[in-house]
């Protein structure tokens, strides 16, 4: 959605651009509380926790509130350009880290870690379905007996009450942007399209393209695979009440199985 006629709409690789304004977009997202949900979750699994990758760490945010609270953290994604910009948090405050680009639906370590996360309905990006299969493959490898393996997903709700149809323009004296999203019920996709443009470079638009599958909580508890994962629980936001298809968003517990 160019906004100006000498503009050129250039079609980038989703999180490349946004990378460098996400934690604008972020701003109001309290990865703190959410940091200390997911010790709640640890504790709730009898789980003493030291080392924690985040699959999908975009840009870094929980696992440096988590590093801050005595955590090794480690950290991968998909994008690099996310990555970097972990990256340049955590040398500048000085916190060790482990980070690099890698797909979730892939082993890329060799280490494994008392706690594996994937949040912000990450998963939602694997589809279809299958792909959520390898990712569980993949932390079953990397997660230690006894560990646990914690994601959300957004549910039909969410999209439908907030992001059916979505409009959202901003910016700051560097960059603006729009987004739209809206949502195909009849696929169960959600759809964000970003607009985003330098001050700098005004006569470039570049455009990214998300799509998310939405699942059902059944059909994500169906592909958890049992011989690896125990469900320790299914939980609501976040709170440790049960999640259901009115929640807008949800927490899987899953304990890995000590070996045999
Ligand atoms: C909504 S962002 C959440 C990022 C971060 N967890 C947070 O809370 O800010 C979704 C992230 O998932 C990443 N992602 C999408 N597909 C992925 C995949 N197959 N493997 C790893 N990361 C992926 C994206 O690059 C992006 O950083």
């Amino acid at each position: 959605m160019p906004s100006k006629l000498f503009q050129k709409t250039k079609k980038v690789a989703p999180y490349s651009k946004l990378a460098f304004i996400y934690d604008f977009l972020m701003r109001y997202v309290d990865y703190d509380n959410w940091a200390s949900h997911l010790v709640r979750l640890f504790n709730k699994a009898d789980l003493d926790v030291t080392s924690v990758l985040d699959i999908s760490a975009g840009t870094g945010s929980l696992i440096l509130q988590l590093a801050e609270l005595g955590y090794e953290v480690s950290g991968q994604d998909y994008s690099y350009d996310m990555v970097r910009i972990a990256k340049k948090k955590f040398i500048s405050r000085e916190i060790p880290a482990i980070l690099w680009a890698g797909s979730m639906t892939e082993q890329t370590s060799k280490l494994k870690y008392d706690a594996v996360i994937s949040t912000y309905d990450s998963i939602n990006y694997c589809h279809p379905i299958a792909k959520c299969e390898k990712v569980f493959e993949h932390v079953a490898n990397i997660v230690k007996p006894g560990g646990v393996f914690i994601f959300d997903i957004s549910t039909v709700r969410n999209s439908k009450k907030y992001f059916r149809r979505y409009f959202d323009q901003d910016g700051t004296n560097k960059f603006d942007y729009i987004r739209q999203s809206y949502y195909l019920s009849d696929t169960r996709k959600q759809i964000n399209e970003f607009y985003i443009t330098w001050k700098s470079r005004k006569n470039v638009c570049y455009k990214e393209y998300h799509e998310q599958q939405i699942y059902q909580l059944a059909e994500m508890k169906e592909i958890v695979p049992q011989q690896f994962f125990e469900i320790v629980g299914v939980y609501d936001g976040f709170s440790l009440r049960p999640g259901t298809e009115k929640s807008d968003r949800v927490h899987f517990l899953l304990k890995k199985k000590a070996n045999d």
